[in-house]
């Protein structure tokens, strides 16, 4: 028997966007959140740096937006890069108030500093900064009593009115397997909130978890939202490079607290390619790093903070000590390796400063969301900023619509899954072989540099993908693995779309054949659906699709 569920606000993510939106909801409202993992399962969790605030004395919100509108290379917003850094303050207070103790040294925070900040400004919890704001959060979240937190669930597709035929438009709920039962549930809510982070996961190598399949950027483009800015994925300069480490990042702290780039031979090379050298902005960095691999055909660089006491690192550093010394490396006394991976997603679902999408009741927070604060290359530590200060504005506008005539309206009901049509999976092979071809054409033909061929022949390979996958989901019977799939190649769809329609090199889209900016700065901005091969989705119920819903 499926199962059906209703709540006040669906929250799709458990990471620090959907976690500090069901808490600001929660008092008033009943929330169900979901998450595809463990609760700490998402990126939050592997925050290192910390969150960029103005708290010193000598630091300036001025500066602060200066320094993000630098980084993002003229594709920033200005009015929500100073709303953000102007809310900075009052969430940092929140979350102190939740519970969160920052690093202090005397009296005051102790700031660290990472690459394109003109000032210390950030706050931290060693270098495990993330781990420290899920734990606090999640914690809120288990003690509340209008919170339910629902592990083990993919969100598959969102249901909204106009796809069952009804108008006007709005969310109306979500279709979500439940792995643990090997189930498709329907969970019908007047609000929902994307909050599914990001897309990193696209790429061969990534600092990210393996839920950051950009799920909900694919979600929301099916569901009728546009989607912006997806060229500007983020390498981060330092992941560990090593057999045995997954995903493992050197936190940017570390150069910004004296960390050196070195060449395999001993030699710095940063001041060759920018003044701030090891701390100039990240898209910079990580292209200096790929120019001198190449160059010399080395599978790393080396990132030493040797000349810091052993205390210092030790004091500063211990997550990442820990983890080298697993290893058998020990930064206190050697360089360690290190390679430019896929980190973070600048583009994603377009939303206003409330943090709402295209769709009525249909909202994204966080990496999920292009709110226009990070232009072409996101400020290190404004993420988590980002987060809690647009967890804010979307709970702020849910609360005040709940209660309106619209928000109040009858609406259609989901009807039940149906997979009396599809058969059981019977080569989860294609699935597997499909998910690694993607990922390794993403990181040589759409990576750190880009050329207008090596577009072309990442088109050419996910048009042959899409048509397989979208073949295997109609006859299949849905898995995690499969809707994962569904969507990363989607998101390489929309990578490379609008890399191909950005004919000059911006932030992190560099291209060897148009190599500098092309005069005034405009957003890629695509969507939404109107694809052929979308229409065959469940939620439409098609009759040639066989993998659909029976008729309400
Ligand atoms: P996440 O924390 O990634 O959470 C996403 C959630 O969505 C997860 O619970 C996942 O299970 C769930 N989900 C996804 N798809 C579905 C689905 N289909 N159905 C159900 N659930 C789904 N930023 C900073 O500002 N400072 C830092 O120091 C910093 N360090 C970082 C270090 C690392 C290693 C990484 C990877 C990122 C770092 N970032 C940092 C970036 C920042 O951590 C993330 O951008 C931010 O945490 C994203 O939060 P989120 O809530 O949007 O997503
Ligand atoms: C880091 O600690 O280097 C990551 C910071 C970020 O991604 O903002």
């Amino acid at each position: 028997m499926a199962q059906r569920h209703r709540t006040d606000v669906l929250i799709i993510g458990s990471g620090a966007a959907g976690l500090a939106t069901a808490l600001r909801l929660a008092d008033t409202m009943r929330v169900t959140v979901l998450s595809k993992d463990a609760i700490r399962g998402g990126a939050t969790n592997r925050a290192q740096g910390g969150i960029a605030a103005v708290t010193a004395p000598d630091d300036t919100l001025e500066a602060h937006v200066a320094d993000t509108m630098a980084a993002g290379a003229g594709l920033c917003d200005e009015e929500v890069v100073r709303f953000t850094i102007g809310r900075a303050p009052s969430v940092i207070e929140h979350l102190v108030g939740l519970g969160l103790r920052f690093d202090h040294d005397g009296g005051s925070p102790h700031l660290t500093r990472e690459g394109g900040h003109s000032h210390r400004r950030v706050l931290h919890v060693a270098d495990a900064t993330g781990a420290a704001i899920a734990k606090t959060l999640s914690a809120r979240t288990a003690a509340h009593p209008n919170i339910e937190v629902r592990t083990g669930r993919v969100a598959i597709d969102l249901v909204t009115a106009s796809k069952l035929g009804s108008a006007p438009n709005r969310v109306v709920g979500a279709y979500v397997y439940d792995s643990g039962a090997d189930a498709v549930e329907v969970v019908e809510a007047p609000f929902v909130v994307l909050a599914t982070g990001g897309a990193s996961k696209v790429y061969l190598y990534t600092s990210n978890p393996d839920s950051a399949t950009g799920d909900g950027i694919a979600m929301a483009w099916r569901a009728g939202c546009r989607v912006a800015n997806m060229e500007f994925n983020q390498f981060h300069p330092t992941c560990l490079f090593h057999p045995a480490a997954r995903s493992f990042l050197i936190s940017e702290s570390l150069r910004g607290e004296g960390g050196r780039l070195l060449l395999p031979n001993g030699e710095r090379f940063m001041e060759r390619f920018d003044s701030r050298g090891e701390l100039a902005s990240r898209d910079v960095v990580a292209r200096a790093i790929d120019h001198e691999m190449k160059r010399l055909g080395a599978d790393c660089v080396y990132l030493d903070i040797s000349h810091r006491s052993a205390d210092f690192v030790q004091a500063h550093f211990p997550t990442i000590l820990a983890r080298c010394l697993e290893l058998g490396l020990d930064p206190r006394r050697q360089p360690v390796p290190v390679v430019p991976a896929a980190h973070y997603t600048c583009g994603g679902v377009i939303v206003d400063r409330a943090s709402r999408t295209d769709v009525p009741g249909l909202y994204a927070v966080g990496e999920t969301a292009n709110t226009g604060l990070h232009g072409a290359n996101r400020l290190a530590s404004n993420s988590l900023l980002e987060c809690l200060v647009f967890a804010e504005s979307a709970a702020a506008d849910i609360a005040s619509r709940a209660n309106t005539s619209a928000g109040r309206r009858t609406r259609p009901s989901p009807p039940a899954w149906d997979e009396s049509r599809v058969a059981d999976s019977d080569e989860q092979v294609v699935l597997a072989h499909n998910w690694t071809e993607l990922r390794r054409f993403m990181w040589d033909y759409v990576g750190i540099v880009r050329t207008d061929k090596r577009l072309q022949r990442a088109r050419h390979r996910i048009d042959l993908l899409q048509r397989e996958i979208h073949d295997y989901y109609s006859c299949h019977r849905v898995s995690a693995d499969l809707i994962e799939m569904r969507n990363l190649v989607r998101v390489a769809d929309l990578i490379v779309r609008s890399a191909t329609a950005r004919k000059e090199s911006r932030g992190l889209h560099y291209t060897l054949d148009h190599p500098r900016p092309a005069g005034q700065a405009v957003p890629s901005i695509v969507g939404p659906a109107s694809d052929p091969l979308e229409v065959l989705q469940p939620t439409l119920g098609v009759p040639s699709a066989r993998n659909t819903i029976a008729a309400s």
